[in-house]
């Protein structure tokens, strides 16, 4: 990827800003993280204090190309070989057992360690020039919607971050998919970019969802997580207008979020309809920012009408349900 001198320069201040202990927010594909040396407890302690983030929340640790991952992990299941070649770069983050070097600011203190290679140019970048593992939770604060711009980044961290490497809007949208293992099984921690159907028809094997049963700890997944600021409602089409009545009949200003474009908005007093794309992977590239957007927007309140129940919808719907604080899986 050739870059323009700003970029280059851009990418070259960042790799020293890590390599001193600073932070760093970068674009992924999926959403943007803010970096730190991922062998630097004290960097990564900055990490933690910026986003007003609980310590016990283990980070996930991006890696430039597949030759770096046993500097992490160990007793790497063979799957684990076969899912990397087809899927990296890309938005799947692996949970492995790791190296014993890797900082306990890392793993959460549990024996594990979550890495992914990003795809995104800068991303890569960044990781050659800086040469080592990069930490990188979603660049926002504890719980709130994650950035898919730089601008996202810019309000939300303000002039905590040491630098914020703009590429443009993230391609994804919604955050990687986290694959874990149990006795070579594989278990769904978290649904992003990557659909189960995909990953199932290159593992060869059913992929179990966490849920009760099959229980494995993911401490970062709470049901408040991916929330905006303004209260947010998740209902069925049929209950919508009724809900957009009592609403603005409380005087209170209203965004509605419909499932594709019927030409049909809510023209009602002080409630703005917003289409969203019908194919999942369209809706989640615009979800994040069109939360950001109606954060800014002054609205009492958003309703979004519910999604199709297809694996196709899970990243999203997770992450809609999640926004409205309902648990989509069990989880803790
Ligand atoms: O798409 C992404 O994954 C983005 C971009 C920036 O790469 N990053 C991201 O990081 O979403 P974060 O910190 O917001 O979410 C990481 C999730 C947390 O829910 C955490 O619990 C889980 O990964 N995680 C990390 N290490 C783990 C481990 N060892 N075992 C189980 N879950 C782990
Ligand atoms: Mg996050």
């Amino acid at each position: 990827m050739i870059f323009d001198s700003k970029m280059e320069n851009d990418i070259r201040a960042g790799a020293a800003l890590l390599k001193a202990g600073e932070t760093v927010a970068f674009p992924t594909e999926t959403v943007y993280g803010l970096g730190a040396d991922a062998s630097n407890p004290l960097a990564i302690q900055k990490v933690f204090t910026i986003k007003g983030r609980p310590s016990d929340h283990p980070l996930i640790v991006h890696i430039a190309d597949v030759t770096q991952l046993d500097l992490w992990a160990e007793n790497i299941p063979r799957v684990v070989w076969r899912l990397s070649a087809r899927f990296w770069p890309g938005p799947l983050t692996l949970i492995l057992p790791r190296r014993r070097e890797v900082p306990k600011e890392v793993t959460g203190g549990q024996d594990t360690v979550a890495v992914r290679i990003p795809d995104h140019p800068v991303a890569t970048a960044l990781l050659q020039a800086f040469g080592g593992g990069i930490v990188g939770p979603s660049a926002n604060m504890f719980g709130r919607v994650s950035p898919t711009t730089a601008q996202h980044v810019r309000e939300g961290l303000g002039s905590k971050v040491g630098m914020v490497l703009d590429g443009g809007p993230c391609r994804v949208g919604v955050e990687s998919t986290i694959l874990s293992f149990l006795d070579g099984q594989a278990v769904l921690l978290r649904p992003g970019g990557l659909s189960i159907p995909e990953l199932e028809d290159t593992l060869g094997q059913p992929i179990l969802v966490n849920s009760g049963e099959h229980k494995v700890r993911a401490p970062g997944m709470l049901a408040s997580h991916y929330s905006p600021v303004t209260s947010l409602e998740v209902l069925h089409q049929d209950a919508l207008s009724r809900r957009v009545l009592e609403m603005v009949s409380q005087g209170r200003k209203v965004a509605v979020l419909k499932l594709g474009d019927d030409g049909k908005d809510f023209e009602i007093h002080k409630t703005t309809t917003i289409f969203m794309p019908s194919s999942p992977v369209e809706y989640g590239r615009e979800l994040y920012s069109t939360l950001h957007r109606l954060d800014r927007g002054a609205f009492d309140c958003i309703l979004i009408e519910s999604l199709p129940d297809e694996a196709e919808w899970m990243a999203v719907n997770d992450r809609v349900l999640r926004a409205a604080h309902v648990f989509p899986m069990v989880l803790e």
